[in-house]
């Protein structure tokens, strides 16, 4: 079948529209009628070899859509079900097995490296000839297009009450943030938490903050307007590090004491050092940032070591999505995690648009309708 895909070529270079050849599902795949997909900043790292996945591929790890044909074996959804798309693993490892497939021993493998398990892609340029395959599956999805090939595992069913066309940031930016403070940290009400970085992450970690019943939620960006937007969604104090030194803020904020924790989203080294210094003792500081290997943290150990603090990495907000989507869905709809006031629509076509508004800060999470939706 042919479809409508994003082209990504290389570093920094714009996405092409192009007619894509899309395999049928294999017994263990789905086929997805995508509706709407959400642009998270790991597209731009993926687009720029940060994480390296091989280009010519269609990137895209945000999707909602329509399920509109399953393999033999699948038995989690049927066609007309309506799914967000998640990230993938192998459900076989210790990790898949104790339900955390964000650390799934073979992630890299089923998320960066456009191919399935196997080596094969389900996306081809059409024509006869070698040389035609395009990276596919990237995150199971490689959702910037009309359709998506995903293993069953990577689907997650979706009650129709919610609009759909806002759920794709529930498979990555969101779950991570919320996912960072309400699974990974356990922020628990009456404590206090910095996020440091207020795009899309950042801010569904304050929104988080809010539900767990944070008693400081500290936002710290460059840009006034998130701060804004973070203030409205939970954040009792805000701080730009372009004006003021945001460790002595939350030095002074706290009585001298620090904070329970601190959630870095920015991947910048100087931030985590900041981040780290801020913690009260016994806090924990994690990193969601995605941060290139080689990157060595510019932590004092006496700090660490004395006050029984800690630093750990977070990937998809130790979330089962199975589990977790589906929760922030209830709480969306029962008012009390507004995460549609992050996104901006943007029709497939403005692709480019859209990641250059989301690289300039005035986008937080651009969401691209596909053509007829
Ligand atoms: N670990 C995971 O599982 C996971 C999942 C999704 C996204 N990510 C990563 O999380 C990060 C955040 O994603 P996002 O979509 O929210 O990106 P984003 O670019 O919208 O947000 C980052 C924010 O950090 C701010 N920032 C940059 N430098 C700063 C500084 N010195 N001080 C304070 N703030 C600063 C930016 O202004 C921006 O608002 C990215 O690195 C992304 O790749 C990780
Ligand atoms: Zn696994
Ligand atoms: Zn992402």
């Amino acid at each position: 079948m042919q479809i409508t895909a994003a082209v990504a070529h290389g570093v920094k270079a714009p996405l092409t529209l192009e007619t894509v050849e899309i395999e049928d599902p294999r017994p263990d795949e789905v086929l997805v009628r995508v509706v709407a997909t959400g642009v998270c900043h790991t597209d731009m790292a993926m687009r720029d070899q940060e994480l390296p996945v091989p280009p010519p591929a269609v990137l895209g790890h945000e999707g909602a859509g329509i399920v509109v044909r399953v393999g033999a074996g699948v038995t989690r959804v049927a066609p007309g079900d309506r799914v967000v798309m998640s990230f993938n693993s192998c459900g076989a490892c210790p990790s898949c097995h104790d339900h955390i497939p964000a650390y799934c021993h073979d992630f890299f493998g089923r998320n960066f490296s456009g191919r399935r398990a196997d080596g094969s892609s389900g996306l081809s340029w059409p024509g006869p000839g070698e040389g035609r395959v395009l990276g596919g599956n990237v995150f199971g999805q490689s959702s910037f297009a009309t359709h998506a090939l995903c293993p069953e595992r990577n689907v997650v069913k979706v009650p129709a009450t919610a609009p759909l066309e806002i759920l794709g940031p529930l498979g990555c930016g969101v779950l991570t943030g919320a996912g960072a403070v309400m699974n990974a940290l356990r922020v628990a009400r009456g404590q206090s938490l910095a996020v440091f970085g207020t795009g899309a992450v950042g801010l569904s970690a304050v929104m988080a903050a809010r539900v767990m019943g944070a008693a400081s939620i500290i936002a710290i960006d460059l840009v006034e307007a998130r701060l804004d937007l973070a203030r409205e969604l939970g954040a009792t104090h805000v701080f730009n590090p372009g004006r003021t030194s945001v460790v002595d803020g939350i030095m002074a904020l706290t009585g001298g004491m620090g904070v329970d924790y601190a959630l870095d989203t920015t991947a910048r080294l100087a931030v985590v050092g900041d981040a780290v210094r801020c913690l009260a003792p016994r806090g924990v500081c994690g990193l969601v940032g995605a941060m290139p290997f080689g990157q060595i943290l510019p932590v004092d150990g006496g700090h660490l070591m004395s006050g029984g603090r800690s630093v750990r990495g977070i990937v998809e907000g130790d979330a089962d999505p199975h589990q977790f989507i589906p929760a922030l869905i209830d709480l969306y709809l029962a008012g009390q995690f507004p995460f549609d006031r992050l996104i901006t629509f943007y029709p497939l076509a403005e692709i480019n648009q859209a990641i250059h508004d989301a690289e300039a800060g005035r986008t937080v999470k651009p969401v691209l309708r596909m053509p007829g939706w």
